[in-house]
């Protein structure tokens, strides 16, 4: 397969793939080594219809660091605010001899949608409350980082997961490596679905930390919620809110994640989310090493 849609169409081998040549990369980026050659060949289009910090640059960073020849799109700036049609816009791109194309769009399956229609390699950057692929990785590959392991942890990913590609992901991500996953939050943010992926529910944030290992908290999706969701932002925060004191409260210092970017003070804390106990910005250093690996597989094919 010459794409990256969703951790639904891989193997746990397949992850354990990219961990490793992610952990070439990261020892290379740590000695000092910013740029290998190893795509001096290969061109790559970012491509993103949605605002983003982390994934954006940390793609583009990882290209540069292998040495692709990188071009930038924002949709916002583009012929697509004349009407020019996805297959269109990337059809032109391609006829500039792109070899892959890395795209963040809001609707769910645009990824997979692209990958029938057009001749490169498409990495799915985010599709809106679909699949984010590269940071379920990195996620994993962090929660390795910090307790050796996946297999056999307790993750509970806390929050929106109704809207959340980041949960969809993790769980797919999470379960594949032998993890145990519970979802907590709003009943009106846990989608009924969510058991039948093999995830445990729970509505008792307090229940939801004594049980867990890591705590993943998602960002409350302003854009995407109305008040139908929940009464308000300050409910909200005081049922499902991680705080300093609650995590302390705890009788075992759990790992705090968090994708962001971070609505200090809603889902967490900043004392929290600047704690020791916080691997938030191990995430984001991750992101790179990750990426990097991705590319470099997907790639390693396209030469073939
Ligand atoms: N985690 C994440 O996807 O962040 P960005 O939206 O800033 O890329």
């Amino acid at each position: 397969v010459n794409h990256l849609l969703g951790i639904k169409y891989l193997m746990e081998s397949d992850i354990q793939l990219i961990f490793e040549t992610a952990d070439h990369f990261k020892e290379v980026i740590n000695r000092s080594i910013k740029k290998v050659p190893s795509l001096r060949d290969i061109t790559i289009a970012n491509i993103f219809f949605e605002n983003s910090t982390r994934t954006k640059l940390s793609f583009e960073l990882a290209e540069k660091r292998l040495s692709a020849d990188v071009i930038n799109f924002s949709a916002s700036q583009s012929s697509v605010k004349k009407g020019e049609t996805l297959i269109d816009t990337v059809n032109n791109i391609l006829s500039m001899k792109v070899d892959m194309v890395v795209m963040r769009h809001p609707n769910p399956g645009a990824g997979i949608f692209l990958s029938k229609h057009v001749k490169a390699s498409i990495v799915n950057a985010g599709d809106g409350a679909h699949e984010h692929p590269t940071q379920a990785l990195l996620d994993s590959y962090s929660i390795r980082e910090r307790l050796g392991d996946v297999a056999g942890k307790n993750v509970v990913i806390v929050g929106d997961i109704l809207h959340s590609r980041v949960a969809l992901s993790n769980i797919f991500a999470l379960k594949l490596q032998g993890a145990n996953v519970k979802v907590c939050g709003p009943k009106t943010l846990l989608p009924k679905y969510v058991a039948s992926l093999g995830v445990g529910v729970e509505t008792n944030l307090r229940k939801a930390l004594e049980w867990c290992d890591v705590a993943n908290m998602l960002r409350i999706q302003n854009e995407r919620l109305d008040i139908s969701y929940f009464p308000t932002t300050r409910e909200y925060t005081q049922q499902f809110g991680v705080n300093k004191q609650l995590l302390d409260s705890l009788d075992k210092e759990i790992v705090i994640m968090h994708p962001g970017p971070i609505n200090r003070g809603v889902e967490i804390t900043s004392d929290v989310a600047d704690s020791k106990q916080s691997i938030i910005l191990n995430q984001v250093e991750n992101g790179v090493a990750i990426r990097m690996a991705v590319i470099y597989l997907l790639a390693s094919k396209i030469k073939q």
